[in-house]
């Protein structure tokens, strides 16, 4: 039983740790109170389209790497243009075109790159979140990461998903149009065959429960964000080995 480890997102403090990294790509980097001196795994969390600078995806990326004893690297996929934080989510004219794979994996590219300059050979696992999750099936696919978790992605297709070729862990609300059951079935029948495989289902949920309780005060939705955080940790410590 891997559940509800030690510190909730309720008790973490943020470091203030922007780096501004190579293609003039602002990073957030969340790193262990304890950091080997060269670590051989790296985790690389793809954000929401609130992007790598809101409190919660922060926070996410602060609590991994303080479960899993390694250093998470968030880059700004978005190069400037989250979307703001508050309300239904508005998308400005023209955003999804500015921010499609080709845009979005130019950063990745330029990220892993970076990685790899500071901290050589390392193995990277990839945790993505709604639209970031996307883009870790298709960065195990392309073979760019040893391990990969995505949780509620969206915009993804049934090809992306089942091309993964390598672990993967998905975080899913059992109501979520983002992530009909449909999808989910034809996901699980075609992945638990081919690679290293869980899902997990959280009830009485929503879209984006993995990066931030939409409602505080009720136990399901901490339960889901916590034990989401910590399955993923889980799956890398087992994978990135
Ligand atoms: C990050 O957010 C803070 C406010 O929370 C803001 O002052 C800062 O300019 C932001 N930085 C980037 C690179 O988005």
């Amino acid at each position: 039983m891997r559940l509800l480890l030690t510190p909730l997102f309720a008790t973490l403090t943020l470091a203030n740790t922007l780096e501004l990294w190579p293609g003039q790509i602002s990073t957030f980097l969340a790193t262990p109170q304890t950091t080997a001196s060269e670590p051989t795994s790296i985790i690389l969390l793809i954000p929401d389209i609130y992007g790598h600078n809101s409190t919660a995806t922060k926070t996410l990326a602060q609590k991994i790497s303080t479960l899993s004893n390694l250093i998470v690297v968030v880059p700004d996929v978005f190069e400037g243009e989250p979307i703001p934080e508050g309300g239904a989510p508005s998308f400005p004219p023209g955003w999804q075109d500015r921010h499609g794979p080709a845009q979005v994996e130019r950063v990745l590219d330029l990220t892993l790159a970076e990685v790899k300059r500071r901290w050589g050979e390392v193995k990277v696992g990839a945790t993505g979140y709604c639209f970031g999750g996307r883009y870790v099936f298709r960065y195990l696919s392309a073979g760019k990461i040893a391990a990969g978790v995505a949780a509620h992605p969206s915009s993804t297709t049934i090809d992306e998903i089942v091309g993964a070729k390598g672990p993967i862990q998905i975080a899913t609300a059992a109501t979520d149009p983002s992530f009909p059951p449909a999808i989910r079935q034809q996901a699980e029948a075609a992945l638990a065959e081919k690679v290293p495989y869980e899902m997990n289902t959280y009830g009485g949920v929503g879209h984006g429960f993995a990066v931030r309780a939409s409602d505080p005060s009720d136990r399901r939705d901490v339960y889901a964000l916590e034990s989401a955080a910590e399955n993923a940790v889980a799956w890398f410590k087992f994978w990135l080995e």
